[in-house]
């Protein structure tokens, strides 16, 4: 059954403040500096021109970036909401809240998500987590409840094994997946024919994976790899056990590092697919698209700026467009689409995985 109440509330506090002031991240890098785009010497493209305009979800985006889902649930993750939400409505991008499970156990803590609307009609995707599915029974109604709280253009199903198994009041339970399949087309028939999307929270899926959320019927994959945010890493700092600390040390880099995921991911999937895990430049945005993205999204760092206000989000974003508008200049694409079709190379470990996997 889902945790009591507080609890919930103290621990989602927990994590944003970890995650704000602490070292939180992966040692081993995403790979993306194992692709490199391919300098075009000749351009042939006026900088002015360069449009980095996509749709997303039924939804248009200034460029191919929405906020990944963190929070929501308490009086703090109202304010970072309402900055975010502030923050993409300026820049026309689009965004997703954190798992709703906190608003769906106690109505009073509906507003700390449905904030978003107050500050943008953007694309703004909800978050609810599988294991609650496939342990608690939750079905239909609780998407339809997630969706209503904040106009969801799309809904998120995170799957999160290792933040469970490390969360000393972690779910454990993951065997019946394919409950998702019946709720999702349940879902669809009775309320909204709305995108579903299968979300990762750090750890990447993989092709096997894949193609088993392909046959759920889930509509886009995040893959949400390895490289930023580690969920084993964030936990140390919780736990006071030194034994639970040195089990979750060993777990500290585990995880399929996002430019793997992506190829893993693509290999067998035809739905969209998010580039996201440790996007941290425009040009790591530009280098998912070029392998395969649909759009990528970022977490951490959108976190740190949004305690400090909006226009601190607003600068972060607006420097990812400009360095993905400079490599779109030096590959010579004008827009997305041209972007998608620009050569790479691909070397290191990164080439070494993909010869071995696909
Ligand atoms: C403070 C914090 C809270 C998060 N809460 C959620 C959540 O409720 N639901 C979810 O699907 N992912 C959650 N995430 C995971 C992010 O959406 C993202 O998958 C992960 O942080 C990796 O991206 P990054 O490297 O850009 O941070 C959270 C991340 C952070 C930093």
């Amino acid at each position: 059954m889902v945790n009591n109440r507080n609890e919930i509330e103290v621990r989602k506090l927990e994590h944003i403040f970890l995650c704000s002031y602490c070292n939180v991240e992966y040692e081993k890098t995403t790979l993306l500096e194992d692709i490199e785009l391919i300098h075009k010497g000749t351009c042939g493209i006026n900088f002015n021109d360069i449009e980095t305009e996509i749709k997303l979800f039924g939804k248009k985006l200034s460029a191919p970036i929405i906020v990944s889902g963190m929070t929501g649930g308490h009086s703090k993750a109202r304010e970072i909401n309402k900055n975010i939400a502030k923050a993409v409505e300026e820049l026309g991008l689009g965004m997703g809240v954190g798992s709703q499970r906190a608003g769906i156990v106690n109505n009073n803590l509906i507003d700390t998500y449905s904030v978003v609307r107050d500050y943008t009609n953007n694309l703004v995707i909800g978050n609810l987590g599988a294991v609650n599915f496939i342990v608690d029974g939750w079905d239909e109604e609780v998407i339809d409840k997630a969706v209503e709280m904040i106009d969801a253009n799309a809904i998120a199903i995170h799957f999160n094994p290792l933040q469970e198994i490390i969360q000393p009041e972690g779910d454990l339970n993951f065997k019946n997946v394919y409950k998702l399949k019946e709720v999702i087309s349940n879902y669809k028939k009775s309320y909204k024919n709305i995108p579903f999307i299968a979300k990762q929270v750090g750890e990447g899926f993989s092709k096997e994976d894949a193609l088993m959320l392909k046959d759920i019927g889930f509509d886009a994959i995040d893959v949400q790899g390895s490289g930023g945010t580690s969920w084993a890493k964030v936990e140390i700092y919780r736990v006071k056990d030194e034994k639970i600390k040195n089990l979750l040390e060993k777990f500290a880099n585990w995880g399929i590092p996002t430019a793997a995921s992506i190829f893993e991911v693509k290999s067998v999937y035809d739905g969209i697919i998010i580039g996201s895990g440790g996007i941290r430049s425009g040009l790591d945005i530009a280098k998912c698209m070029a392998i395969g993205c649909d759009c990528c999204a970022v977490a951490l760092p959108i976190l740190k700026a949004s305690l400090k206000g909006w226009e601190e989000v607003v600068k972060i974003l607006e420097n990812y467009i400009k360095e993905l508008k400079i490599a779109m200049f030096l590959v010579g694409a004008e827009n997305i689409e041209e972007l998608k079709k620009t050569p790479y190379i691909v070397k290191g470990t990164l080439k070494e995985w993909i010869s071995q996997r696909l």
